[in-house]
């Protein structure tokens, strides 16, 4: 089993679409796959089928030990992604969790009982807090998404800080294994963006994935509570993701 963590300093950057677009991609693979919502936004869960205030446990209440990791995971509208809901009460949970001893390893070891999944992929909250933090702790590998401006490349290097201090705190073996340019775009639009992401190929080599094209698909997926590669399955933002996966898995992030 790979844990794969989806994490970024600045919000609204693509996390979400990158992790249900991957979970469902893996899936039509045969890969079994567990989406752990840790957002009390909820939009990983709603974008999978799951309404938030319906749910009998979340990502919060399983890192509180209010309920146990089976007690949460529902089957999703996609066969094959099964997923560990957040609702509103996440936030809350967060706050209360701040209180409690080994708060960065309560996902780590409720992790530790799944079964029957190949890969774990962790959606995370807009900014690097309490949350981010114990899904790199229970992870194997670190992606993140960014838009191509340079406010957005910026917050890669926090991202890598925050890394370090989990490899340095925790004692692990952890480093940022991919970067994904999302919602890119078209050239077009400017020399800004296509500089941006040439900066971030200078800067990161083989660790920059292809670009993920702009798209109104994304939001339009998002509506209809289907991921992309079932609701868009040929247009261009889905096949963009194809090659992002196809990327992770030449490098061996992605079993
Ligand atoms: N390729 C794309 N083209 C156009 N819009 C996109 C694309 N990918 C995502 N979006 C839109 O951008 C917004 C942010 O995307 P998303 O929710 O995936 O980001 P996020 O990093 O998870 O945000 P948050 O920090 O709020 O959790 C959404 O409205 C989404 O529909
Ligand atoms: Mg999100």
């Amino acid at each position: 089993m790979k844990v794969i963590t989806i994490a970024n300093a600045a919000g609204s950057a693509g996390k979400t679409t990158t992790t249900v677009t991957l979970a469902a991609l893996l899936a039509q693979r045969g890969v079994r796959v567990v989406v752990i919502d840790l957002d009390g936004q909820a939009n990983s869960t709603r974008w999978l089928g799951i309404d938030p205030d319906a749910v009998d446990a979340t990502s919060g209440a399983v890192m509180l030990r209010t309920a146990t990791l089976a007690d949460a995971l529902v089957e999703t509208n996609t066969p094959g992604v099964r997923l560990v809901p957040a609702s509103e009460s996440v936030y809350a949970d967060g706050i209360t969790l701040q209180q409690v001893t080994g708060r960065e390893m309560r996902l780590a070891s409720a992790l530790r009982k799944l079964d029957n999944a190949d890969v774990v992929l962790i959606d995370c909250p807009g900014t690097i807090g309490l949350m981010t933090v114990a899904a790199l702790v229970a992870s194997d590998e670190v992606l993140t998404v960014t838009q191509p401006t340079s406010k957005e490349l910026e917050g890669i290097a926090s991202l890598e800080a925050t890394i370090a201090e989990v490899v340095e705190d925790f004692d692990k073996d952890l480093e940022l294994a991919a970067i994904v340019p999302c919602i890119v775009p078209p050239a077009t639009s400017g020399a800004l963006y296509v500089e941006a992401v040439e900066q971030l190929r200078e800067a990161y080599g083989d660790l920059v994935t292809p670009s993920v094209r702009r798209s109104v698909k994304a939001a339009g997926s998002y509506s209809h509570r289907e991921p992309l590669p079932t609701f868009a399955p040929r247009e261009g933002v889905t096949l963009d993701y194809t090659a992002v996966l196809e990327h992770l898995i030449a490098r061996g992030v992605l079993a």
